[in-house]
Parts: structure tokens; sequence; C-alpha cells
């Protein structure tokens, strides 16, 4: 695997600078309310962060008064009905990531839907065939909504989970604090756009910065992972621990032990753990991170004084019940190749842009500093029409000196060659994670009629131009 890339080029080119103050310890929210959600409202609000100096009340917007928004907890096979509720001043939209709704629940605005007004609503109604851990966030101006808080974690339980003493979600984010401790609102720097995107000063765990997670010896643990963060890279180690995979971007896995390997995950992506509670009664393990700025301490295993758990740790992983999948054609797939260009180093001289060939500096005008196969984020024809039941081959060529999150909407794909090595039997995903000049090929099939959006989840990047779609045929709900 040539993920360790990325690490390089964080230690290359982003490890000088301050890092993040993460000095004492903060408490975390682990919620695990179930929430049925049929109302989802986003507002302007508050939310305290912990920073290891002590409490910062940042101004946030939100879902449901509280970041991240409401818990949202099915069961494989129920619906989601969740009306979305737009108290903000500006427009929005909700989109279910990793989850496959009809086109037209999407919430890709304004693509897929028009962006939601002030003051109106718009319900969100689909089934939910997948079990995993998932997540919902603003789909409209992200680089400034999603930033300030405007995501969620869904959860669609198997039928059999696997059994674990508790099942605990950590939310990885970083935010930009100012010196006088309040969220910064500097959104839209283009310095920041052409190079790694929006990183943050603090990173957090459940809105902590070194965040303390309590444990009890002998206890068996399901672990969530969500990256919400705009741009940030997460490469997790966990010390005195070793995690087993079982699930990457919700779906299962061949389980596998992280062993010396660090855990990695880009914006957008999940892992599901089984951590077996090994440590000693009263000790302390930190959960420690290499980011695309330093290097942080995110958080700690916190052991109580006593032993516990029901005598599952140390017993075989069984691996979780599977997604249903279609399978791949790969002799007889479609081909098409995107070539991501441009951002800072990157060398692009010219992209189209409104139909119409523009040089770097009238893009930078425009704010679109990349490109996907020579267009920046042009939404106006898509990169290639579908139908319905082929199997497609993406073949993804990072031409760029940044590393990238690239995420396909309504549908799953497997990684089948990264740098030219075919890999067997890859994880089904919604996001990939490429290194800078990575090559990674991805297969997947065209399910579901409508226009699927594929752009980098580095949400600068997004917006900077790192967007297209795909238009699948036939009739979109
Ligand atoms: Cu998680 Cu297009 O988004
Ligand atoms: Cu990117």
């Amino acid at each position: 695997m040539t993920f360790c890339r990325v690490i390089d080029i964080n230690r290359r080119h982003f490890l000088a600078g301050a890092g993040a103050a993460v000095l004492a310890t903060g408490a975390p929210r682990l919620a695990h309310a179930t929430t049925t959600g049929q109302r989802l409202v986003a507002d302007e609000g508050r939310t305290v962060l912990t920073t290891g100096r002590g409490s910062v009340p940042a101004d946030t917007w939100s879902y449901g008064g509280s970041v991240p928004g409401p818990l949202l907890r099915y069961r494989r096979g129920e619906r989601l009905d969740v009306t979305f509720e737009n108290r903000l001043q500006e427009p929005s939209a909700v989109h279910w990531h990793g989850l496959r709704p009809p086109n037209g629940m999407d919430g890709a605005a304004p693509l897929t839907q028009a962006p939601v007004p002030p003051g109106e609503t718009y319900r969100y109604d689909f089934d939910l065939d997948d079990a995993g851990t998932y997540w919902y966030h603003t789909h409209f101006r992200g680089w400034n909504q999603q930033d300030r808080g405007l995501y969620g974690v869904i959860i669609v339980d198997e039928e059999s989970p696997p059994a674990v003493d508790r099942d605990l979600l950590l939310v990885l984010d970083d935010w930009v604090l100012t010196r006088r401790g309040t969220l910064s609102t500097d959104f839209g720097d283009m310095h920041e756009w052409a190079h790694a995107g929006r990183l943050g000063n603090l990173a957090t765990i459940n809105n902590a910065a070194d965040a303390d997670v309590p444990v009890t010896a002998g206890e068996r643990i399901r672990l969530r992972l969500v990256n919400v963060a705009n741009a940030q890279i997460f490469a997790l180690m966990f010390d005195g621990h070793d995690p087993v995979v079982i699930a990457e971007d919700g779906n299962p896995v061949t389980p596998w032990a992280l062993g010396e390997k660090e855990l990695l995950l880009g914006p957008g992506q999940r892992a599901d753990l089984i951590v077996d509670a090994v440590g000693a009664p009263s000790s302390r393990h930190t959960i420690r991170a290499y980011t695309l700025r330093d290097e942080v301490n995110m958080g700690a295993f916190v052991y109580a004084d006593r032993e516990g758990g029901s005598g599952l740790a140390g017993t075989d992983i069984a691996p979780l019940e599977t997604n249903a999948r279609p399978s791949l054609n790969r002799a007889g797939a479609r081909r098409l190749e995107l070539r991501m260009e441009g951002g800072a180093m990157g060398g692009m001289g010219r992209a189209m842009m409104g139909g119409r060939m523009m040089g770097m500096r009238e893009l930078m005008r425009n704010r679109r500093i990349w490109a996907f196969n020579g267009v920046a984020g042009d939404m106006d024809a898509p990169l290639a029409t579908l139908k319905r039941g082929e199997t497609v081959i993406v073949d993804i060529i990072n031409d760029t000196a940044f590393p990238h999150a690239m995420h396909l909407h309504g549908m799953h794909f497997r990684e089948i060659a990264r740098n030219g090595a075919p890999i067997e039997d890859g994880a089904w995903r919604d996001t990939s994670l490429m290194a800078s000049d990575d090559r990674v090929e991805i297969a997947f099939v065209a399910e579901t009629p409508g226009r699927w959006m594929l752009h980098c989840h580095m949400i600068e990047h997004q917006a900077g131009g790192m967007m297209t779609f795909l238009e699948i045929e036939g009739d979109a709900a």
C-alpha cells in the first residue's frame, strides 16, 4: 500500500509551524442517544469546544442545536424520513453521505434539488438498505456551512450486530480558532483553497482536544470513527491496543488487525473497529494522529480503576453481515479517465470555466483553481452518461501536489488498482484517499438513474473546481 505516502506529504510539507495545543484533558460527549429525527432544523448557535486550556464557546451552525447534529439511528430496512427545516440566513440542503437514496433525495444542491431557501423545508424520505456507519452534512456552500458544524452521524444497525460491551462513536474534526479563542470565520481564503484546504489548529474528538475516552479493562468496544473535517486527514495510532478493522465507509470488510499500521481517514471516510480493552485498570493510553499539519494527541483511553466486561474481549471477531452489492463485470466494463489538475505547485496553465478557456489568473478571480479533465468545476455536462446496470471503471490520476479524497454519490465502488498494482478484493467504499501523484482505479455498477456527484471531499477543493457528475440513464425518482 502506498498510503504512507500521504504521511510523507505531511512530514515534508506541513510539519513546520506550531501545533495545536493539547495540554489538559477534555470531557468528550460520547453521545449515543437514539433519535428518529423526524425534523432536522438547521440554525445558528453555540458549541462548547474543549481546547485543553479550557472551554471555548464557538459560534457554530448546527442541526438540532448541537454539533454534531442528532444521531440518526435506524435498523437496516427501516425508512429514513426527515423533514429538513432551514432557519439559516442562507439556502442549504442535506446530503446523506454513503447512503444510496433515489436521486431526488441525495441533497446535492443545486444538481439534484434546488437549495432550500431560508424559512423553508424539504422532506427526505427513502429506504435504508445498507447497515453501517454513515453521516449527513450540508451540501451547499459546504466550505462555509460544513466547517461551522452542519453535520451529524447516521448509524444503520445490522439485523444481528456483533456482540460488544459498548458501541462508541468518535467524531473527528478540526477547527480554526482565532487567537482570542473564537471560531475563525475567514472562510474562502484562496490560499487555503489552492493548498490543502482549510486545516484547523484544534483537532477534536467529539468537540474535545485530547479527549478522554473512558474504558473499562476487559471490555470489548465497537468504535465508530467518522472524519467530518473539511480537509484534514487523520492517520490514527492507538497506543497499547490492537484494533481490528471490521468496516470501512460503512461497508463490512474481512476483519484485519491494524498492527503497526496507522488508520487513515480522509475527509468523509469512516471506519468501524473492534477494540479490546487490554490495558490495566487506572492506566491511560494515547490516541495519536498525524495530520496534514502536525502530530497531535487526539485523546486517550482512560481506564477505570476496576475490571469489567462480559468476557467477550479476546474472542474471535466475525465479519459483519454483508450489504447487498451488485457484481462487477470488469471484463465488459466501460472505462473513464479522470485527471485531477491544478492547485499550488500544480503547474496548471488554463482550464475551461463557464464553457470558455481561461488562464490561471482569470480562474483565480472566479475562485476556481482546480480542474478535472481540464474543466474547472463546470456542472453543465456530465463526465459521462452511463447505462443503468453497466460496470464502470474510473481511472483517477492525481496530477497535483496534494492528497485528495474522492467521493462518489449514490453508489459504492471498489478500489481495484493503485499505482498499477491490482488490489484483490478491495473494500467497497464511497470515498478514496489519494496521495499526491497517486493513480487509483475504482469500479462500480451504475445502479440508480439520475445525476451523481463525483468530487473531492476536501470541501475547498470541491468548491475550487474539483467536482463533476455522472449521469445514469433512466427515470430518476
Ligand atoms: Cu459527503 Cu458530496 O459529499
Ligand atoms: Cu482535494
